[in-house]
């Protein structure tokens, strides 16, 4: 008879807790901070490993236990963390200091709290190969390019077309961030209705990825989104992503494939503009550049019993120039269009920024012209008119 084997849980929760010189750079002796408790809680079993980093201004806790997702004790080993943090980020006078943590206390689960979280659960297979994804200066939106090219588009994964373990597709589940509901749609089948929602990515997130043929998970993406929780602009939910490599998921050269290309992304300076979404390695991992260029790191692990093995920083390679430089001159050309759209973002994401306030002043400033009749359906003109909440 075989035996049943153990469940591993991977945790990546992250958060802003304040940095060093502006919004650009986490301060070590606050990460110091963190990894103190995540190595008590190693010490008392809550956890069985941990990994601590930072990509920008976010701290990101990467676990592994056997608790499951959504664990009450994790999540309150990771809320702790981040108020230690936080509190030599206060002592330091960091910039910012505890921003993400927006409730006074921990109750249960660190999502709608400040912090965002990833997590999934798997039976490990003899090797499991992962990798982990956490950006800078953009939202969980940004992953939807990229993870739709990983596990549907053939151009880019050529084990969709060559494995029969991959031939059968994948399930999308995609939540509407907006309307607080999600949908599952499977690849290839429905593959353009997919794209016409995630083609929103400020409002269509794919959270989670299943292999068809045996519903395995495959990816997971934070979907938090911060301006939502707090009601005002507290930056840019800076999102972090696992996915599965190898046998029987995308190889580890087909996901990072996806990222070859620096898409433009909502976030960047102030979470009010377009930007190409630059993968860096974990040196490179600040962001300078009018507050950017958005930045992504990856490292890959291999989990071995709970164990987190390695990393490797995938991005830290010569293979990537390409991309890097290409970025930069995404990022040239679009800076040279200043405060204007497309750079800055449109209105109803600007509803989540400071922009409103400044719009405010002017409200009463405005007098009546009478072009035309208006016909049809009134044009939305919130941006103007009304107060924010
Ligand atoms: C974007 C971000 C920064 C700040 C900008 C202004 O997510 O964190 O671009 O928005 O540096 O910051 P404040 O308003 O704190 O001076
Ligand atoms: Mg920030
Ligand atoms: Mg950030």
């Amino acid at each position: 008879m075989s035996q049943e084997r153990p469940r591993t849980t991977i945790s990546v929760i992250k958060a802003d807790i304040g940095s060093l010189a502006g919004h650009h750079v986490v301060h070590p002796d606050t990460m110091a901070a963190a990894a103190k408790v995540l190595a008590e809680a190693k010490s008392k079993g809550i956890i069985i490993d941990y990994y601590v980093t930072h990509v920008g201004d976010d701290l990101e806790l990467i676990m592994t236990h056997r608790k499951g997702v959504d664990s009450p004790e994790v999540h309150e080993v990771a809320w702790n963390a981040f108020q230690e943090a936080a509190k030599v980020a206060r002592e330091l006078g960091l910039y910012a200091a505890g921003q993400d943590l927006l409730a006074e206390a921990f109750s249960g689960n660190v999502r709608g709290l400040g912090p965002s979280a990833a997590e999934m659960e798997i039976v490990e297979r003899p090797s499991e190969p992962i990798i982990v994804f956490m950006a800078d200066k953009t939202e969980p939106g940004a992953f939807n390019l990229p993870l739709f090219r990983v596990f549907a588009d053939p151009f880019n994964t050529a084990g969709l077309v060559i494995d029969p373990k991959l031939h059968g597709g994948f399930k999308f589940e995609i939540y509407d961030v907006i309307e607080g509901r999600y949908v599952v749609l499977n690849a290839p089948e429905e593959m353009y209705d997919i794209l016409a929602l995630i083609g929103t990515p400020g409002r269509f997130v794919i959270r989670r990825i299943f292999r068809k043929s045996d519903d395995e998970i495959a990816a997971v993406v934070s979907v938090e989104r911060l301006n939502l929780i707090a009601g005002r602009y507290v930056g840019k939910d800076d999102p972090v992503a696992i996915v599965r490599a190898q046998a029987g998921f995308p190889a580890v050269g087909e996901i990072l494939e996806a990222f070859a290309f620096p898409h433009m992304v909502a976030g960047w300076m102030r979470g009010s503009h377009f930007g190409p979404l630059m993968p860096v390695s974990q040196r490179h991992a600040r962001c300078t550049r009018f507050d950017g260029p958005p930045r992504l790191v990856a490292l890959g692990f291999q989990v071995k019993n709970g164990r987190l093995i390695g990393p490797s920083d995938l991005f830290d390679d010569p293979a990537f120039d390409e991309t890097r430089r290409l970025a930069q001159l995404i990022a040239d050309y679009i800076r040279r269009h200043g405060p204007f759209m497309p750079h800055r973002l449109g209105p109803e994401e600007m509803e989540y920024t400071t922009l409103p306030e400044v719009l405010e002043k002017l409200k009463n400033r405005f007098k009546e012209a009478k072009l035309y009749e208006v016909k049809g359906p009134k044009v939305k003109t919130e941006l103007l008119s009304s107060s924010r909440g």
